[in-house]
């Protein structure tokens, strides 16, 4: 299949990259780093989660990062909901779009949101419909699509039963993630296939981790599936604290020197986003972990 003329990039860094930091990195960061991706030109940023600050104390300022980012019109702010409660905080503070997410694995939803598939289920159905009515937009996330930490291998069935589930629910968009990054081409191009059959493949996004260095792969791989939305994450952070040893989201910059050599069209400033890598990594007291930033940046400082 031919590949795509333009994708859209979903920056998760302020979410997915720092969630799992250890040091509690300041609001004041966060906040830059939202404007920054901004101003880079993403169309949708997911900006906080709207969680249990017990499960994930980093997230706990997500109020006060949605108050203070400075919005674009046209870009899209997200935040992870879970339950009512993450929905009643998504609301006051003005998101675009709120993220449900389950997962493929039974093992995997007890550790990260502590209940069975079926019972997130039954919890995100008042949380997606309340949302719909206020007039935001709804993704569900599919965690562990290949693979999971605890059971191992997912079956593809089990996926897709998740995505129609998620379908049922009114979702507009969504994603197939590879938490602890162990996909690889030939298994994602036959998942995206399986979701296609039942989903728009215009309304299905790739969320690579790149633990073990295939994200990339994959993506090219979705791409020939005709997929077009990609999550990324700037200077490769992050990770899942219920995903041990998880590294995180392929690195932005990567994502963007691949595309523009397939002069596939994203409308981000590549050099604001290897600056915006450079800067994050240096505040949080380490290299960055995007091999085409830390490439240019030392061709730069040449
Ligand atoms: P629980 O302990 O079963 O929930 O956790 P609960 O309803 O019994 O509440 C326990 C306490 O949390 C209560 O406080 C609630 O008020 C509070 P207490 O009375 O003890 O003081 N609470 C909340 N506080 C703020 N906001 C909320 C909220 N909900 C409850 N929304 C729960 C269940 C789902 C809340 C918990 O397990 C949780 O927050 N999990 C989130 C885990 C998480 O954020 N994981 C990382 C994101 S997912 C991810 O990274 C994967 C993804 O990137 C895709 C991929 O790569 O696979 C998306
Ligand atoms: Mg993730």
């Amino acid at each position: 299949m031919s590949l795509p003329t333009r994708v859209k990039i979903v920056e998760v860094s302020p979410r997915d990259g720092l969630q799992n930091e250890k040091e509690f990195v300041p609001t004041d960061i966060k906040v830059e780093l939202v404007d920054r991706l901004t101003v880079a030109g993403f169309p949708n940023v997911e900006a906080a989660s709207f969680v249990s600050p017990k499960w994930v104390p980093q997230m706990a300022d997500g109020a006060e990062v949605m108050a203070r980012i400075t919005r674009r019109p046209g870009t899209l702010y997200s935040v992870l909901t879970p339950n009512m409660k993450g929905l009643e905080g998504a609301l006051a503070a003005g998101a675009d779009e709120i993220v449900i997410f389950g997962a493929a694995s039974e093992a995997f939803s007890q550790k990260n949101i502590n209940c069975s598939i079926a019972e997130s289920i039954a919890r995100f159905e008042p949380v997606a419909a309340a949302a719909r009515e206020a007039g935001l937009r709804v993704r569900g996330s599919i965690s562990c699509a290949l693979g999971c930490p605890y059971q191992g291998d997912v079956p593809i069935e089990s996926v897709v039963d998740v995505a129609r589930r998620f379908q049922a629910l009114g979702c507009d968009e969504f994603d197939v993630a590879d938490t602890i990054g162990v996909g690889t081409p030939r298994r994602v191009r036959d998942v995206m296939a399986a979701v296609s059959a039942i989903i728009d493949p215009a309304r299905i996004s790739g969320h690579f981790h790149d633990t073990y260095g295939q994200a990339l792969a994959n993506i090219l791989a979705a791409m020939e599936a005709g997929i077009g939305i990609f999550h990324t994450s700037v200077s490769g952070l992050g990770g899942c604290p219920y995903a041990k040893g998880a590294t995180g989201n392929v690195a932005t910059e990567d994502v963007l020197y691949l595309l523009r050599g397939l002069d596939i069209d994203t409308g981000v400033d590549f050099d604001a986003v290897v600056d915006t890598g450079q800067w994050i990594a240096a505040h949080l007291g380490r290299k960055g972990s995007s091999r085409a930033g830390n490439a240019v940046a030392a061709k730069r400082a040449a």
